[in-house]
């Protein structure tokens, strides 16, 4: 059974992959895994606080969510919650384009995680267009995200990718459950991303299945990552 810390944020991971486990082609650039995947991905953004991304698939992607599907709107706006997200990019260089869409065309509140020091180094860079966050001395620690996530007042954080982004989490053990889509594509190729790259876990993580459903060809999976009490 999963359990967690009553003190920390509940952390969804959201992922689409094909059928032959990658969740990009070779060439990294933005995925397209359907309308009923992309209506998911949208669902779990709105009924979270707080979305992760890595620097990597804003790079590749431009911008994370913006929730506009009239419902999500309204069930945002049901539960007292503001129209988005907040959103944090999680990026040790902390050097990102501010000509991205993520901050000329999406009506976010945004938190660039960094480094201690080069938090200190981008102070000014960003100005009201991010509020820089310091998050450790050569990684940045999911941990220290969760804490200044939970500072804030989030309790739901959807973690998006990619890859590399979820290994750090998952060698944290600060994954709670996964939403996956297992989509009807092949990508192919052995540099392609996969939801979990890095170096590899240090031993197998055991997930319980705690729901599935088939739409439009896609299977969508909810799994819980177990924790031995
Ligand atoms: N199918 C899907 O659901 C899905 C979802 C997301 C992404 N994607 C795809 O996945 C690909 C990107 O994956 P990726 O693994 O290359 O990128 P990623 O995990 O999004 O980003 C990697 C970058 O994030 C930063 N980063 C990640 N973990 C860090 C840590 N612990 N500490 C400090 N910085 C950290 C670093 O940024 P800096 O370089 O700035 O230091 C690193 O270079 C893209 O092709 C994207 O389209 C697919």
């Amino acid at each position: 059974m999963s359990t967690q810390s009553p003190s920390r944020p509940h952390v969804r991971l959201v992922m689409a992959m094909t059928a032959d486990g990658k969740i990009a082609s070779v060439a990294r650039t933005a995925p397209h895994f359907g309308e009923a995947d992309a209506e998911r991905f949208e669902r779990v953004c709105a009924e979270s606080d707080a979305l992760v991304t890595g620097a990597g698939s804003l790079r590749a992607q431009g911008a994370t969510r913006t929730i506009v599907r009239p419902h999500l709107v309204a069930l945002r706006a049901a539960r007292g919650l503001p129209p988005n997200p907040l959103t944090c990019v999680v990026s040790r260089t902390g050097l990102l384009p501010l000509t991205l869409p993520f901050f000329r065309r999406q009506d976010v509140p945004r938190l660039i995680a960094t480094t201690d020091a080069r938090a200190a180094d981008l102070a000014g860079y960003y100005g009201d267009d991010a509020h820089v966050l310091g998050c450790g001395p050569d990684d940045v620690s999911p941990a220290r995200v969760l804490a200044h996530l939970a500072a804030r007042g989030v309790h739901r954080v959807a973690l998006l990718g990619g890859g590399e982004l979820n290994a750090a989490w998952f060698a944290a053990d600060l994954v709670d459950e996964i939403e996956l889509t297992l989509a009807p594509l092949l990508f192919g190729g052995h540099s392609a991303p996969t939801p979990i790259d890095g170096s590899g876990l240090a031993e197998p993580r055991q997930l319980d299945l705690a729901a599935h459903e088939v739409v439009d060809g896609c299977l969508f999976v909810t799994y819980r990552v177990r924790r031995e009490p």
